[in-house]
């Protein structure tokens, strides 16, 4: 089996690494699904700005996506990963897979470790789906046939506190209803005002499972981030998830799912200065709760 995430250790300056090493680095993030770039001089968000230049491919800005993240930007492409609170964890997930608009790849660098916790848990989803469809069947027929509708509640302003708090204004980049209600149809939504000013949004159906183009097929969803993680003030991850036929995904329905991602799950556990490569569309990430200061940065590519 791969090593997984792999290593790859090296020295200097990673943005020429990337630059000069582009196609091997593809080839093993392939292979992989995941890479850890450790060792190389990557000493602020600068660097790594310039790093996931050196890639060259195109970024993903979070400004324009569906994102429900809070995040702040440190240069035009590197971004805080999550303002979530430390204690709160931050389940498995492919970034955005619960909107129709996701990156294809992340980069994620560790400017600070934290003094205790905070690795990135990552999965292979490809492996995830592989033994869910030996253990669970019908759920994997059912979801790939009908695809499966997300529901969430955006707050008017941004809500830091919740992993999912960004407002809808934000989210949707408009200003009034009338503007984020001629978004969200022509996306395809439906949706629904609450009192307090905030915003009840439901997805159309979307893909649970994606083809990887290779003969490979991934669990490429929200569905354990959503069922096991969204919950606020405002949001019921009881009422999160849905079959596309609207019908909801219930807890025995995503026991199989959450164990058997449990057990393939990684803890990437960082040091300051490393950079990972991920590949979005065959690993779920999360984030583990943490003690003391963390500062992981992101940068996502199209
Ligand atoms: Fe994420």
């Amino acid at each position: 089996m791969t090593d997984f995430p792999a290593i790859i250790a090296g020295g200097g300056d990673l943005a020429a690494f990337l630059k000069a090493n582009k196609s091997a680095v593809d080839a093993a993030l392939d292979d992989a699904g995941a890479l850890l770039f450790r060792g190389f001089d990557v000493p602020n968000a600068h660097a790594f700005d310039a790093a996931v230049e050196g890639y060259g491919e195109p970024g993903f800005t979070y400004e324009d996506s569906l994102s429900n993240a809070v995040r702040t930007n440190v240069t035009p492409r590197v971004f805080t990963a999550n303002e979530a609170p430390p204690s709160t964890e931050i389940f498995l997930h492919h970034e955005m897979a619960q909107t129709p608009l996701y990156p294809s790849k992340l980069f994620f660098y560790c400017e600070i470790a934290a003094e205790k916790g905070g690795a990135t848990p990552l999965c292979r989803s490809d492996w995830v789906l592989e033994r869910l469809a030996k253990d669970a069947p019908d759920f994997v027929a059912r979801v790939e046939a009908e695809g499966v509708r997300y529901t969430n509640v955006m707050p008017g302003s941004d809500d830091a506190g919740s992993g999912q708090g960004r407002s809808w204004r934000s989210t949707l980049s408009v200003v009034d209803k009338g503007a984020a209600e001629a978004r969200l149809k022509g996306l395809g939504y439906s949706w629904e005002w609450q009192d307090d000013e905030s915003l009840r949004a439901t997805t159309p159906a979307l893909p649970a499972i994606r083809n990887l183009g290779d003969g490979r097929k991934a669990f490429f969803n929200q569905l354990i981030a959503a069922f096991r993680g969204w919950a606020d003030s405002r949001n019921d991850p009881n009422r999160a998830i849905t079959f596309g036929n609207g019908t909801p995904i219930l807890a025995e329905d995503m026991a199989p799912a959450i164990a058997i991602a449990d057990e393939l799950t990684a803890d990437l556990a960082w040091q300051a200065g490393d950079v990972a490569l991920v590949d979005n569309f065959l690993v779920m990430h999360g984030r583990r709760p943490f003690e003391g200061r963390r500062r992981v940065l992101a940068s996502l590519v199209a």
